[in-house]
C-alpha cells in the first residue's frame, strides 16, 4: 500500500468549493485502488487568515509544508487583501522556498466544441507551456524611489540568472526529446536587450545537447498571434515567468476558458514538495454560490496523480474530463451547463467509477 501525504490549502473565494470536488476525486481513487491511499492536512492560509492574524499563513508554514509528497492548492486572494499581499505572502512565497522552477501547464483542447477559435480541432490545440517560475520579471527585484514626490521613479528588475535560465530550458528539452516533440522558446531579445538577448543565447547553447530535438524561437508578440491564429506550431514551448503568465491566460482562452486551465508548480529534484493548482483565482464574483466549475480543479488531481508515477489514474481522469465535457447538462454554467459545483464533482466520479 503506497500512502501519499497530500497538504491541502483551499485558500479564498472559490478555492475551498473547488478543492472539495478535487478531494472528492482523490477519495474514489483511494476507494476504486486497494494499492492507493492518501492522507490529507488542510491548512486555512488565506485572506480570511490574513485578517485573523495579520499574516497569510503561520510563521513556520514553510517548515510545516516540508513533509508532505504534494500541496493541493485552490486559490489565493480576496477584497479587502491586496493581491500584492496575498500573492507574494503565500502563493510566491511556496513557490521560492521550494523552488519549484518549473510551471507546467498543458494547452489541450479536450473538446471541440469549447474553442472559440473557428474550424480549430483538438488535434490542432495540443501543447505544453513550460514557465519559468523562480526569477525572472516576478523576482521581486527593484526599488521605490521619491515616494509621492514628482521625481518619483519605479524599477522592476528582471533577474535571469544563468543557473535559472539553463535549468528551465534544459528541462524543456529533455520534455521535447522524452515526448519527441518540436520546443519553442518565446522571448524578445529585439527590446530586452539583455535578459532575452541572454535567454535565446542560453536556448541555443543548451540545444547543442540535444540535436535530435526540432527547436523554434519567436518573439512573444509574434508569438500571441500563432497561439491563437496557428496554435498547431505549438507542441512543447519555454518561456520567462512573466510571458507564460500571460501566454497561458491566452492558452486557457482558446481551450474553454478559466474553469478548464491547470497548472503545476514542480520541483524536478523532488527535494521540496511540489505543488498543483487550478490557474484561475478566487473569482469574488461568483464565489459562494455554488457555480464554480470544478473540472480545472480535477485536472489538477491527474497531474497529482502523473507526478506521484500513477499515470493510469492521471490518464482516467482526463479521459473522464473528456467523457462529462461531452454531456452538457452535467456541466456548470461557464460551460453552458446547469449543475452545481457538487453535482459536477458527484457526475465525474460516477464517471469514472464507471471506467475501473
Ligand atoms: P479569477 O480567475 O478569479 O476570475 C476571472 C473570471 O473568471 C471571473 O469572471 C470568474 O468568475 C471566472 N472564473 C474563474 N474561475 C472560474 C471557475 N472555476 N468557474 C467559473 N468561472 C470562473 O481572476 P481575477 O478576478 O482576476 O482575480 C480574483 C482574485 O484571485 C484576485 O484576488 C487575484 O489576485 C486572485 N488570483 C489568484 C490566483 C491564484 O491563486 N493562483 C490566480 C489569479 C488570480
Ligand atoms: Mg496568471
Amino acid at each position: 500500500m503506497k500512502t501519499f501525504k497530500i497538504a491541502l490549502i483551499p485558500g479564498d473565494g472559490i478555492g475551498p468549493e473547488v478543492v472539495a470536488e478535487g478531494v472528492k476525486v482523490l477519495r474514489t481513487i483511494e476507494q476504486l485502488d486497494p494499492s492507493i491511499s492518501f492522507s490529507f492536512t488542510e491548512f486555512p492560509w488565506g485572506c480570511e487568515y490574513y485578517l485573523k492574524h495579520g499574516k497569510m499563513m503561520a510563521d513556520d508554514g514553510i517548515e510545516q509544508l516540508k513533509e508532505f509528497d504534494a500541496i493541493y492548492l485552490g486559490a489565493v486572494g480576496y477584497p479587502g487583501v491586496p493581491d500584492h499581499i496575498s500573492l507574494w505572502d503565500l502563493l510566491l512565497r511556496i513557490r521560492k522556498e521550494f523552488d519549484q522552477y518549473v510551471n507546467i501547464r498543458p494547452i489541450t483542447l479536450l473538446n471541440p466544441e469549447l474553442t472559440p477559435l473557428k474550424g480549430k480541432t483538438a488535434k490542432e490545440i495540443d501543447f505544453l507551456v513550460i514557465r519559468e517560475n523562480s526569477e525572472g520579471e516576478y523576482a521581486g527585484a527593484g526599488d521605490w524611489l521619491f515616494k509621492g514626490k514628482p521625481e518619483e521613479v519605479v524599477l522592476q528588475t528582471g533577474v535571469f540568472s544563468r543557473k535559472g535560465t539553463e535549468r528551465i530550458i534544459r528541462y524543456a528539452y529533455e520534455e521535447a526529446r522524452n515526448s519527441k516533440r518540436t520546443l519553442t522558446s518565446i522571448s524578445k531579445a529585439n527590446a530586452l536587450n539583455y535578459s532575452m538577448v541572454f535567454w535565446d543565447e542560453v536556448f541555443n547553447e543548451v540545444g547543442k545537447e540535444y540535436p535530435d530535438v526540432k527547436t523554434y524561437s519567436y518573439l512573444v508578440d509574434a508569438a500571441s498571434l500563432y497561439f491563437v491564429t496557428e496554435p498547431e506550431r505549438f507542441e512543447v514551448v519555454v518561456t520567462s515567468n512573466l510571458f507564460g503568465d500571460i501566454l497561458t491566460d491566452i492558452g486557457a482562452a482558446i481551450t474553454g476558458g478559466m474553469g478548464l486551465a491547470t497548472g503545476a508548480n514542480v520541483n524536478p529534484e523532488r527535494k521540496f514538495p511540489s505543488m498543483f493548482e487550478p490557474v484561475h483565482g478566487s473569482a469574488p464574483d461568483i464565489s459562494g454560490k455554488g457555480i464554480a466549475n470544478p473540472i480545472a480543479a480535477i485536472w489538477s488531481v491527474s497531474q497529482v496523480m502523473d507526478f506521484f508515477g500513477e499515470e493510469q489514474w492521471g490518464e482516467a481522469i482526463l479521459s473522464t474530463i473528456k467523457e462529462i465535457l461531452t454531456e452538457q447538462p452535467s456541466l456548470t454554467s461557464d460551460l453552458g451547463g446547469n449543475s452545481s459545483t457538487s453535482q459536477v464533482g458527484d457526475r465525474f466520479v460516477d464517471l469514472l467509477s464507471a471506467k475501473v
